[in-house]
């Protein structure tokens, strides 16, 4: 009989490599890894192989056709049948470009190359796989019209990979699989080998009050992936007034999808990881009920370990309200390490809040911040859907009651004491009026669909929305938190 480690094709993938897989830090170091270039035969490319993008290794690229199945394939050899460890060093513009990683023909997994930004601009990814002894072929098969990303080379590793540890007693055998760790609030380090040995999975994690964490994989049998975040637990575990309920004490976890599989399950404490804290209200919170969906709840998909978001958002606050009520900033603040950054965005409940008022609570909280060594980052408000024909209402956009624009104050304080701002509500207001008046409504709650109309709280899918423009944000800033993002 094959041993375990013989029998699974265990996937891993270096840190930062995006997607959020991890190689866990108790792998054994493996045999140097052996670079094929794309533009080596017996390398083949469905595309032409160039050199007008510098930095690249050899002699230059792979530059497919962008078109679905216009593929990058490598012909590699082991010595024995064995796990490998493959890094695919990549470049691509700005838009995410989805593959299928083929090996011998079966699809060992489906990747998404996320943009480098720059074509001239490379990086890695890295997953595991099962090889043939002899000669095999490692196909990448893009799987949308936009083709892949310019392919610069293949290092591959033999060897190497740890076995998954085995079915965690702290969790249920049922769908969803539901596990429950008895830790106390503070911030741990997560590792879940999702996929199966012997069965073919679709598996998604989430953990907390609906805080997603992994949106659904596919693993073929006998592909296993490893996945390591970075997860924060806080009592209560949704909104820190306690508003919706309080949750359960300790770490819950949640494999859903249409066929969880997991394999094994580590929890530690985490190493001092960057905490992005968020100060918000009930468009940023973490909703325990649905189908309200803060876009902090969303937030973490984007995030790979050693960084976490810890949402301390909360129903109803306003600039001042959340500046004093001692569950809120005074909680938050004693937390704040050195280089933390903390999201502050509100507006929705400052409806009669004079100018002078709010720039004097946001400026109460940016000090505190900056005195605990963190670096606070503004995020003006997320529109509601309040159309006028085609555009949206100064009300929309947080013209309030007073008549102060709020966003307009946040951009003026920020200018001033030398903050940041992530402007969603322009980022929104542009999302929601090209979607137009009616296709915008699934971004919020509909009656018919979640059983309440409200044009100011998120669906999941807003929540998810907002949560990819408040990135966006991140990265035009270059914020500590862009080397963590998947
Ligand atoms: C640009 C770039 C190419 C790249 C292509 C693409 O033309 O110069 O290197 O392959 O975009 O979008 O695929
Ligand atoms: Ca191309």
């Amino acid at each position: 009989m094959r041993s375990l480690r013989q029998r699974v094709a265990l996937l891993c993938a270096a840190a930062l490599a995006g997607g959020g897989l991890v190689i866990s830090s108790t792998v054994a170091s493996a045999a140097a890894a052996t670079r094929y270039e794309a533009e080596t035969a017996p390398a083949a490319c469905d595309g032409i192989i160039e050199s007008n993008h510098s930095g690249y290794s050899g002699a230059g690229f792979c530059n497919g056709d962008n078109e679905i199945g216009a593929a990058a394939q490598f012909t590699v050899s082991a010595p024995e049948a064995d796990t490998a460890t493959i890094t695919i060093r990549y470049a691509n513009g700005t838009t995410a470009r989805p593959a299928d990683l083929i090996v011998n023909g079966a699809t060992a997994l489906s990747m998404s190359f996320e943009p480098t930004g720059a074509w001239n601009n490379w990086t890695t990814k890295t997953a595991a796989v099962r090889l043939n002894s002899g000669s095999n072929t490692i196909r990448l098969n893009p799987t949308s019209t936009t083709g892949l990303p310019n392919v610069d080379h293949l290092d591959v590793e033999l060897g190497g990979a740890q076995p998954p540890p085995g079915w965690p007693s702290q969790c249920t055998r049922t769908s969803p699989i539901v596990c429950h760790f008895d830790v106390a609030p503070g911030n741990y380090e997560v590792t879940a080998w999702i996929g199966d040995r012997d069965t073919a999975g679709n598996t998604s994690m989430s953990v907390e009050a609906r805080r997603r964490i992994l949106p659904a994989v596919n693993t073929a049998a006998g592909t296993i992936t490893a996945h390591t975040f970075t997860i924060n637990v806080r009592q209560p575990e949704g909104q820190p007034t306690g508003q919706g309920g309080t949750g359960k004490s300790g770490l819950d976890i949640t494999f859903a999808g249409s066929a969880p599989k997991l394999s094994g399950l580590t929890v530690r404490a985490a190493n001092n990881p960057l905490v992005v804290y968020l100060a918000g209200d009930s468009t940023t919170c973490d909703q325990m009920l649905a189908p309200w969906t803060g876009w902090g709840q969303l937030m973490p998909t984007h995030v790979s370990a050693g960084a976490v978001v810890a949402n301390y958002g909360d129903s109803g606050e306003s600039s001042g309200s959340f500046l004093r009520n001692s569950a809120l900033f005074p909680t938050l603040k004693p937390l704040i390490k050195t280089n933390d950054l903390v999201l502050i965005q509100f507006g929705h409940n400052d409806k009669s809040t004079s100018a002078s008022a709010f720039r004097g609570n946001l400026t109460s909280m940016i000090n505190q911040v900056r005195e605990r060594g963190g670096n606070p980052v503004l995020v003006t408000p997320p529109v509601r859907r309040h159309f006028d024909g085609n555009r949206l209402t100064p009300t929309a956009q947080h013209v309030n009651g007073a008549g102060v624009n709020l966003p307009a104050e946040m951009h003026r304080l920020g200018d001033q004491l030398n903050v940041p701002v992530i402007d969603l509500t322009a980022k929104s207001k542009a999302l929601v009026e090209s979607m137009g008046p009616n296709d915008s409504a699934r971004l919020y709650l509909r009656q018919a669909e979640d059983g309440y109309k409200d044009n100011t709280h998120f669906s999941e899918y807003g929540a998810g929305r907002m949560a990819d423009l408040v990135v966006e944000g991140v990265r035009e800033h270059n914020l500590s938190l862009v080397s963590y993002l998947r």
